[in-house]
């Protein structure tokens, strides 16, 4: 701030001080050319540890003139912010802090010298502030390091500029000057959260937090106040998830700032349904299989899974459905056909597969013409849901058959075997069956009834 002109001034205030020297008369001269100050009378204003430039020159008059030097009196050489600008340069930018405005560069320097480099009249820059502001961190238990360290000056300029609240630089590059590891991320990575790129401090206070991490909020509500769709989803959902309510909540998935993978998520979906699913847990409504042995009991996996897409299937934030499914599929293993029941499997594969009982096209699964998934499938009473023969998850088996059913504790096995024109299956429920697309089989309770019974269910309908 100090004017190029200043050595120009300097130079004249230098000339000038002889004036301010002239000793007063009602004092004795101690030395051969007594001053202000070693004159015996004003030493203690250069008894600064720090001195302002003008005292170390003895340019008392840089600032005072001799109203009267009869009576030795002085009155200050300009008046308000003009006092200091005479040498300084006026603080620049938009923003001017009030002191400033009201012309008080003294409320907060002192004019002679002082403890520090910007001789304060309060010591620290951040005990200046206190002088007139209130504790920023308003009792909060979670300072910001800066903050702590009595550094208000590391982001506030105490006299003016073009940001807001005074503040250095915009606020994500001033916390990216600090943070540089936050800055790395966002710099090196695909996905960047919008509010990240936009200002730190949507989620962040700069001062102090009743939560850890400085957050506004705690990480959950903190999201939800953004994604209202998603509040919704995880407010009203019958089927709750137990990853978006328990331990870090969104923070289990997502990143708060940038990643490289898809929706701003820690690791690419599956991955990170595995961190959880890779032992059984306990849900709502009894234990969830591990789904790591799931996938790697089977060598085939089924189409979405195979492209690690588990979305395709279920809604992660909660849902309506049985199993957090994205669409309606029967939670039973023996259900009145409705076909909106099945409009999970049906939202991708073929819905006629089980509509028409006679078929020589919608499905393999068929005796000739009798199709088979009608047959087991659309039943006013018992059908069979595609459970009761698929696994939907991964199976050895061609089509995703089941190597067996669980029926009550016991895994009944299946044993399916897929011939060139149909297959056989021999179950725990009935008696080995075949069926044949090309010479179809003539079965022994008739063609329309194979006695598929499951034990201890008899099913009254086949
Ligand atoms: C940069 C401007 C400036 C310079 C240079 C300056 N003063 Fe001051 N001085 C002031 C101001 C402003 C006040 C009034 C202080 C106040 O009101 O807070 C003051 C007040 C005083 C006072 C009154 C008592 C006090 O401490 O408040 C004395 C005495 C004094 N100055 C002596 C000197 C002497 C001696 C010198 C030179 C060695 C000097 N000043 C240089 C600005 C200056
Ligand atoms: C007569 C010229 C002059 C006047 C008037 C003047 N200053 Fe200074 N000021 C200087 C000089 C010279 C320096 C020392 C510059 C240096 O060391 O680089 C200085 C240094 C400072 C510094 C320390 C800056 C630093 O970077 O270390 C502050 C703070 C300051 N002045 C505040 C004020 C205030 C407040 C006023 C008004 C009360 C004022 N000055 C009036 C000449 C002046
Ligand atoms: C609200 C308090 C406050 C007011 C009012 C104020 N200053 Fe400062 N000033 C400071 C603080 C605090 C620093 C130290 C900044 C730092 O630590 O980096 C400072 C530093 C300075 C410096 C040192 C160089 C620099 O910019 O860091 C100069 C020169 C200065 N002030 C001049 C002035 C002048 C001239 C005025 C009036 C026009 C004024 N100040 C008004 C608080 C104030
Ligand atoms: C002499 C009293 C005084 C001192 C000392 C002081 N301030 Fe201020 N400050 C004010 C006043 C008055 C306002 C305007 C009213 C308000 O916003 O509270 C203000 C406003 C502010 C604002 C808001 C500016 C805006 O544009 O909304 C910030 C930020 C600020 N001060 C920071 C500081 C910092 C940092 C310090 C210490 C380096 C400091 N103040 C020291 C009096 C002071
Ligand atoms: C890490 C940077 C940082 C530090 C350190 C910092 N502030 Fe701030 N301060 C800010 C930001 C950013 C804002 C604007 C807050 C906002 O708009 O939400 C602000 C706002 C303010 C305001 C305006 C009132 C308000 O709350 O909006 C004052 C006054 C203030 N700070 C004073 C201080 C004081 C005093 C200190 C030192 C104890 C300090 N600040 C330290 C970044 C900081
Ligand atoms: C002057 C440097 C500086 C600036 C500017 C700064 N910070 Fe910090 N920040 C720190 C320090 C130092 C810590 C304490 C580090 C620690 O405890 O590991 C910290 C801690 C944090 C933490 C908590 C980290 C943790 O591990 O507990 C967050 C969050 C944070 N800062 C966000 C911000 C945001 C947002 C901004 C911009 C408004 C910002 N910082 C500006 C220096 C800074
Ligand atoms: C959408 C809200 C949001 C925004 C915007 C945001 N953060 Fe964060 N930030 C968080 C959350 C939540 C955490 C806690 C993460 C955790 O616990 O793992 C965090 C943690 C941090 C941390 C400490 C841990 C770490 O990752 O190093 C720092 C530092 C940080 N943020 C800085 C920033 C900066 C700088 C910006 C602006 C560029 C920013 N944040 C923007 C939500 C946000
Ligand atoms: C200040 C508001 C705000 C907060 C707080 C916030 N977000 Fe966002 N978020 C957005 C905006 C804006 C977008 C980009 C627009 C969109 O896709 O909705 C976004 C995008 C996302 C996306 C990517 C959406 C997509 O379509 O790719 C995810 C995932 C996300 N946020 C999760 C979170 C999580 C988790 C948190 C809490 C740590 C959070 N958000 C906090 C505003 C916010
Ligand atoms: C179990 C992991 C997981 C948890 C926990 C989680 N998400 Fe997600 N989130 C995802 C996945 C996976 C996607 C991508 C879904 C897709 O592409 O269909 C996603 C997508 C999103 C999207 C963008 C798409 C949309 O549906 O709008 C937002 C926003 C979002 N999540 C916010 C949140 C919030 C807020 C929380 C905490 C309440 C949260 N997430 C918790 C895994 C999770
Ligand atoms: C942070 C751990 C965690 C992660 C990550 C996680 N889950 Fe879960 N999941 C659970 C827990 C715990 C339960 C059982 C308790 C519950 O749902 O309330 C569960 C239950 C489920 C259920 C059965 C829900 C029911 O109650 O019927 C499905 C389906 C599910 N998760 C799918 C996924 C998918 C898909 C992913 C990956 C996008 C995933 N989970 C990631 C912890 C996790
Ligand atoms: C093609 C649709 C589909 C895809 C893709 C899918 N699931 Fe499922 N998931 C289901 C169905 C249907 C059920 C209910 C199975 C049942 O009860 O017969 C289920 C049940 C679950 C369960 C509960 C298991 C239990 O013991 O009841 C978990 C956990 C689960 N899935 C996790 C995943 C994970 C992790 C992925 C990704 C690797 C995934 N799912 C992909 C359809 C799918
Ligand atoms: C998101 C789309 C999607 C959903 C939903 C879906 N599937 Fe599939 N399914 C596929 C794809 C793609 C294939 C082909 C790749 C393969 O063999 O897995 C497939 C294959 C199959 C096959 C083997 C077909 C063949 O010709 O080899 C069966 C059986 C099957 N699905 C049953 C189901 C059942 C039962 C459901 C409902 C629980 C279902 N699918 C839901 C996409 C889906
Ligand atoms: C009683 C056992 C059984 C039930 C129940 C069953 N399927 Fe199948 N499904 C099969 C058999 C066996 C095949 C293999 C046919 C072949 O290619 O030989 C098959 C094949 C399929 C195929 C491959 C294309 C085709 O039709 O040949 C799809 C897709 C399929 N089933 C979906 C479903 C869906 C969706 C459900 C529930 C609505 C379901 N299945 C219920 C036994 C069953």
């Amino acid at each position: 701030m100090i004017a190029r002109t200043l050595v120009a001034v300097l130079v004249a205030v230098l000339a000038g001080a002889a004036v301010a020297q002239q000793p007063p008369p009602n004092v004795r001269p101690t030395g051969p050319t007594p001053t202000c100050t070693t004159g015996g009378c004003h030493a203690e204003v250069t008894r600064h540890p720090v001195l302002h430039g003008p005292l170390a020159a003895e340019a008392c008059s840089g600032c005072h003139n001799a109203a009267d030097p009869a009576k030795h009196t002085f009155s200050l050489a300009r008046q308000g912010t003009d006092l200091c600008l005479f040498c300084h340069e006026a603080p620049k930018g938009e923003v001017v802090h009030q002191p400033l405005k009201a012309g008080q560069c003294l409320d907060c320097h002192d004019p002679h010298g002082g403890k520090s480099r910007a001789f304060l009249k309060a010591g620290s820059a951040s005990e200046n502030c206190a002088t007139c502001h209130q504790d920023v961190t308003h009792g909060r238990p979670n300072v910001h390091g800066p903050v702590a360290a009595g550094g208000c000056t590391a982001c506030h300029n105490p006299h003016a500029s073009n940001q807001l609240k005074l503040l250095l630089k915009p606020s994500n590059e001033l916390c990216l000057d600090c943070h540089v590891s936050s800055a790395q991320q966002i710099e090196t990575s695909r996905v960047i959260h919008e509010p990240a790129q936009k200002d730190c401090l949507l989620c962040h206070d700069a001062h102090a937090s009743a939560e850890k991490m400085m957050l506004r909020k705690a990480a959950q509500p903190l999201c939800l106040s953004c994604h209202e769709n998603i509040r919704s989803t995880v407010e009203h959902a019958k089927t709750q998830h137990g990853a978006v309510v328990e331990g870090r909540q969104c923070l289990n998935c997502h990143e708060p700032h940038a990643t490289n993978f898809p929706r701003v998520l820690r690791n690419n979906p599956m991955a990170m349904c595995m961190e959880c699913h890779n032992k059984p847990l306990k849900g709502p409504d009894g234990p969830i299989a591990d789904m790591s042995a799931v996938l790697a009991s089977g060598k085939s996996l089924h189409g979405p899974i195979a492209e690690k897409n588990c979305s395709a299937c279920h809604q992660i934030h909660g849902g309506d459905n049985f199993r957090l499914l994205i669409k309606e599929y029967p939670p039973e293993f023996y259900a009145p056909f409705k076909e909106e029941s099945y409009a999970l499997c049906f939202s991708c594969h073929e819905r006629s597969l089980v509509l028409d009982p006679r078929t020589t096209t919608l499905t393999g699964f068929r005796n000739g013409d009798l199709n088979l998934h009608h047959l087991h499938v659309n039943k006013d009473t018992k059908g069979r849901t595609c459970r009761a023969c698929h696994e939907t998850h991964a199976s050895d088996q061609a089509k995703h058959i089941r190597n067996s059913v669980p029926f009550g504790k016991w895994e009944m096995p299946i044993r399916f075997e897929k011939t060139e024109t149909g297959g056989s299956c021999a179950p725990g429920c009935h008696v080995p069956y075949q069926y044949d697309r090309a010479r179809p089989v003539t079965y022994p309770s008739g063609p329309d009834k194979p006695a598929a019974q499951w034990p201890a269910a008899p099913n009254k309908g086949s």
